[in-house]
């Protein structure tokens, strides 16, 4: 295929201005099962991009395994073992584990929290549009999931900032902004051991470390505290690396949704009309998550040839699940780049539909966005950009990092 500029996956420059859409359209079309080289840090791998070979390949999640590393990076079996979570494994190990904690997420535990996320909710809006002018990013996507996380895991409201902090240079260790460790500018091998491998990790596992020995308090009532004194207890690494998958999984995807949300209402003003006629309550989130898809892949391992589209995945060869590129795939939907805020069925991917590793944070984030619009829309008749978004340098990770807003 000709190299259109954005087709070296493997480089986070390829993203470095969103997503390259025109490039998974031609991918799905012409090579739904792709191969990208390698270079000196990282081994080569596999791309699917179409939905149903996605959704098939999450199915068959003991052929498509997590058990090697679900990020692009080439763990040794050490480093894998030091900082696997339940992500990382198969069945019947994921399951036992994914039990212990589901009952935490279930759609009925997390209705529990709307009054909270109602409250918080209209705070963050009502002080963000009050300034008229700001940035969206930062006065409300970024806070409403860094509270309501804190309040779920029963964390101190003044460590929040700090905790969030760190997540982001996890979760975004290829962005000089959000780190100082940049993952494919330096030399990261003393942090292998660490999850993302980032000096982040090494000071969040710190923090877990002092939630397990008292040392800081949290609240009883919460989920780590939970985690920690049921019968069903994690051990003290599954626990660290439990907390640390928390801090990053639950608040940029989050973020990162809302944030395009925002911005595709800058982007078309009947959007905020629409929403106003209270009918899209039900379906208009799973579609904001569809298009915003913020991570954007995640790995699996191939434990057996396996022929698809003419191409053999070799065993041992890493295959990237690009949800991405599935969840905007034109053989299933209807014009796949707009917005329709009553789309039904949504069958997008971005949650990792289909497979054992569906998001566990579903509900929480589908019920955070929703309530975030329903408040904003309450106060605005338009919201316009001020200038272009700014969006992550990653090619894991997708969102608007920045978006200058006027509301009115
Ligand atoms: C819009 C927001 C979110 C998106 C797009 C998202 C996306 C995903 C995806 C794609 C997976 C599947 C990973 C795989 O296939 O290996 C996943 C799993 C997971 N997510 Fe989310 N996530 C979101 C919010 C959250 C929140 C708020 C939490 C927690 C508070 C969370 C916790 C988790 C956990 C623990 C897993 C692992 C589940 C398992 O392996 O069984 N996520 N998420």
């Amino acid at each position: 295929m000709v190299d259109d500029g954005h087709l070296n996956l493997l480089s986070h420059d390829s993203f470095a201005n969103g997503v390259p859409h025109k490039t998974f359209e031609r991918l799905r079309r012409e090579a739904p099962v792709y191969w990208t080289e390698g270079d000196a840090e990282t081994k080569g791998f596999w791309s699917l991009t179409r939905h149903a070979d996605i959704s098939k390949a999450n199915k068959e999640s003991l052929i498509f395994s997590s058990a090697q590393g679900i990020r692009l990076e080439d763990q040794s079996h050490e480093e894998y073992l030091a900082r696997k979570t339940f992500q990382e494994t198969d069945a019947p190990e994921h399951a036992e584990t994914r039990r212990k904690v589901n009952p935490q997420f279930t759609v009925r535990k997390i209705a529990e929290f709307e009054p909270v996320v109602r409250t918080l909710a209209q705070s963050i809006v009502g002080n963000a549009v009050k300034q008229k002018e700001f940035d969206a990013v930062e006065n409300i996507a970024k806070l409403l999931p860094m509270m309501m996380l804190g309040r779920i895991l029963g964390l101190p409201d003044e460590d929040l900032n700090w905790l969030v902090e760190k997540g982001d240079a996890l979760i975004g260790n290829s962005d000089p902004e959000f780190t100082s460790t940049v993952i494919d500018k330096m030399d990261t091998s003393e942090y292998r051991m660490m999850p993302f491998r980032s000096p982040a990790g090494a000071e969040l596992y710190d923090y877990a470390a002092d939630v397990i020995n008292g040392r800081r308090a949290i609240d009883k009532s919460g989920l780590l505290h939970h985690m920690l004194n049921s019968d069903d207890a994690l051990n003290e690494l599954e626990f660290k690396n439990f907390f640390c998958l928390l801090i990053a999984a639950g608040n940029d995807t989050t973020r990162y949704s809302i944030a395009m949300a925002l911005y595709l209402l800058t982007q078309d003003s009947q959007l905020v009309e629409q929403l106003k006629s209270n009918r899209y309550w039900d379906t208009c989130a799973d579609e904001f998550i569809r298009l915003a898809s913020p991570t954007m892949h995640f790995r699996r391992t191939a434990t057996q040839d396996i022929k698809l589209h003419d191409q053999v995945i070799k065993q041992g060869d890493k295959v990237l699940l690009w949800f991405v590129s599935g969840s905007r795939d034109e053989a299933v939907y209807e014009n796949p780049h707009a917005v329709a805020l009553g789309r039904s069925p949504n069958r997008h991917l971005a949650f990792g539909q289909g497979g054992p590793h569906l998001c566990l944070g579903r509900y929480l984030a589908k019920m955070e966005i929703t309530i975030v619009i329903q408040e904003l829309v309450k106060h605005i008749s338009i919201i316009e950009a001020l200038n272009k978004p700014e969006w992550t340098r990653s090619n894991f990770i997708c969102g608007v990092k920045r978006l200058n807003v006027r509301v009115a």
